[in-house]
């Protein structure tokens, strides 16, 4: 496909504000695509909303917090009532956790499932009757790595992303007989605020944003179905994996992919099971 192709198209990027779906909508934006900017920042979508007009460029910004259904509802309405169509919908919005799977609590792990997880299926339940009655369209949600195996400190997060994973499996075979597309894009450990807080000792292992941002595109002009970001560490990865989830572990150690040291300090279900009687752990 040459560089026109998307010219006349409507894309719609959740978590646009910032880190991949930023970059992701200045990578469109020299398609010539028509963008809808979504997040809960608005002065932030703004910024990028600027960026993208200097490419010549249309944009419309909407605040909507992916975890509330009406502000969803609401932004698939205003897109509607701007554009008339929606061709391309970029499900990126995410949060990132980390802590022992020990010492979260179960209302932590709901929260990161609210947003990444249901978040998500909030976007695609309001976009796919509009698919499927126009019997066109592409959805591409940005999983991750950690939705294909688990990392130490990410049991949390990756759960939400396998979660993803599995649905949108689901979903893809499901719409087969259809012209809509479902891809899944699957990023290692990408360099956005997300993860700035994160000591990642193996720094060769951490991609651009710009990088996914082009194999997001990509996934759209080329129809792809799962995209791993980057190509061959990746696949290496999740191939040695499937065969040997042992060797798979040991990979993610010598890598140190879940950053640093794994064993931590002391942690709070550990304090309470050395403490705890024998009568204590009775029923
Ligand atoms: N960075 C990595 O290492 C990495 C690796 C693999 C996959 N990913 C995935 O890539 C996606 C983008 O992450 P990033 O690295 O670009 O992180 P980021 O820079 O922190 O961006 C996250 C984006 O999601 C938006 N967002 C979060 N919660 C939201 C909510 N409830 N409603 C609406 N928007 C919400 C944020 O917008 P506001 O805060 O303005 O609302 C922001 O635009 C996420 O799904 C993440 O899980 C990241």
């Amino acid at each position: 496909m040459n560089q026109k192709s998307l010219a006349g198209k409507v894309v719609l990027i959740t978590g646009a504000s910032s880190g991949i779906g930023k970059a992701t909508a200045l990578e469109f934006s020299r398609y010539g695509a028509s963008l809808v900017l979504v997040s809960k920042n608005l002065q932030k979508l703004t910024e990028v909303e600027n960026k993208v007009n200097q490419a010549g460029v249309r944009a419309l910004t909407i605040r909507c917090d992916m975890t509330n259904r009406s502000d969803v509802r609401n932004m698939i309405q205003q897109t509607m009532e701007t554009f008339k169509q929606l061709d391309v919908a970029v499900c990126n919005a995410g949060i990132y956790f980390r802590k022992l799977a020990i010492d979260q609590t179960i209302d932590e792990i709901r929260d990161v499932m609210e947003t990444n997880y249901f978040g998500t299926l909030n976007c695609i339940y309001e976009i796919l009757p509009l698919f499927l009655a126009e019997k066109t369209g592409h959805i591409v949600v940005t999983s991750s790595l950690d939705g294909k195996k688990g990392l130490p400190h990410d049991s949390a997060y990756s759960a939400s992303k396998a979660a993803l994973t599995g649905f949108l499996e689901s979903l893809r075979q499901e719409l087969q007989h259809t012209s809509i597309k479902i891809s899944t894009v699957f990023p290692g450990r990408t360099n956005t605020p997300m993860i700035q807080n994160i000591s990642l000792p193996n720094q060769r292992l951490i991609v651009s944003p710009e990088k996914v941002a082009k194999s997001i595109v990509k996934t759209v002009l080329d129809k792809k179905t799962e995209v791993l970001v980057p190509y061959f560490s990746s696949k290496l990865y999740v191939l040695i994996n499937s065969i040997s989830p042992r060797m798979g572990d040991s990979m993610s150690r010598i890598l140190k992919l879940g950053g640093g040291r794994c064993r931590a300090k002391q942690s709070v279900m550990q304090r309470y099971w050395r403490n705890a009687t024998s009568v204590d752990l009775l029923p």
